[in-house]
């Protein structure tokens, strides 16, 4: 089992290793210096500075809203406070339509601290991921589910139940991966087709609500505290581990890391 003291630096290496040698690991999303530090120091070891910030932290309906700016100052705030682990900054929506912005705007999340930076879509983002791929900037394929589509998919749909769809998905996920990605996240699937993904690629698979048989796990850090803003409906794959970390939020998010890579969560009952 890995862990994270204060010295350590996790990398993508360390997340490869990891999936070869067959174990898991935690990842969640953090806004804010104070959560970096108290994820990172719980031995979380990836910090998804997200656009569920729209959401969460905004007050949005939607990612829709969120702007660079917006990423980029929360991701300072995550660097300043981060200690040791991997930190994926999101690229919000419309901010990779052309090969100049994506340029653009990955280069600014990775001087703002990004170690990788991470992408909605399927095959279309293949390009986008070999262009900053050969620019030494690491890529973060997110499949299945992608927020910044709900108005394409008619709301927060689970993706790839039939098999047309589910295929799509697979052939998508290996045609990224071939085009240089070094992680996919997969989001709202069924733990079947997440399953087959992760054994038939080489590159670790996050997964939120895909069920247990992927690389990692990521979750909200509001959703993992049982604090999801009451207008947003809460999705069956989310745990609060603060109800059972005694009220300690270092205790639930050291209990959620623990819980990932034991392998204890998620169950069945957050697994489509
Ligand atoms: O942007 C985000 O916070 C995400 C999570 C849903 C994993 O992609």
């Amino acid at each position: 089992m890995s862990s994270i003291n204060s010295k350590a630096k996790i990398t993508l290496k360390t997340l490869e290793a990891l999936k070869a040698k067959g174990e898991r690991f935690a990842c969640v999303t953090t806004y804010d210096s104070t959560f970096a530090e108290i994820a990172s120091s719980a031995g979380i070891e990836v910090l998804l500075v997200g656009d569920t910030l729209g959401m969460v932290i905004q007050g949005h309906d939607s990612t829709l809203p969120v702007t660079m700016q917006d990423i980029l100052y929360h991701l300072e705030a995550v660097k300043r406070g981060n200690v040791g682990s991997l930190i994926m900054g999101d690229m919000p929506f419309m901010s990779y339509y052309s090969e100049g912005l994506t340029l653009d705007n990955a280069a600014q999340l990775m001087r703002a601290g990004a170690h990788i930076v991470k992408l909605e879509g399927g095959r279309w983002i293949a390009e986008s991921t070999r262009l900053l791929v050969e620019r030494g900037i690491p890529v973060c394929a997110h499949m299945g589910l992608t927020p910044q589509s709900i108005n394409r998919f008619g709301g927060f749909r689970v993706q790839g139940r039939n098999p047309e769809q589910a295929q799509t998905i697979l052939d998508e996920a290996v045609f990224l991966e071939q085009a240089g990605a070094s992680l996919l996240l997969l989001e709202a699937i069924p733990q079947q087709l997440a399953e087959r993904i992760t054994q038939r690629l080489r590159i670790p698979v996050i997964g939120i609500g895909a069920g247990r048989h992927v690389d990692g796990q990521i979750m909200v850090m509001h959703d993992l505290l049982g604090i999801t803003p009451p207008d947003i409906k809460v999705p069956k794959f989310v745990k609060n581990f603060l109800a059972t970390s005694d009220n300690s939020i270092r205790a639930a998010f050291a209990n959620y890391a623990r819980a990932v890579k034991e392998g204890s969560f998620p169950g069945p009952e957050h697994s489509y």
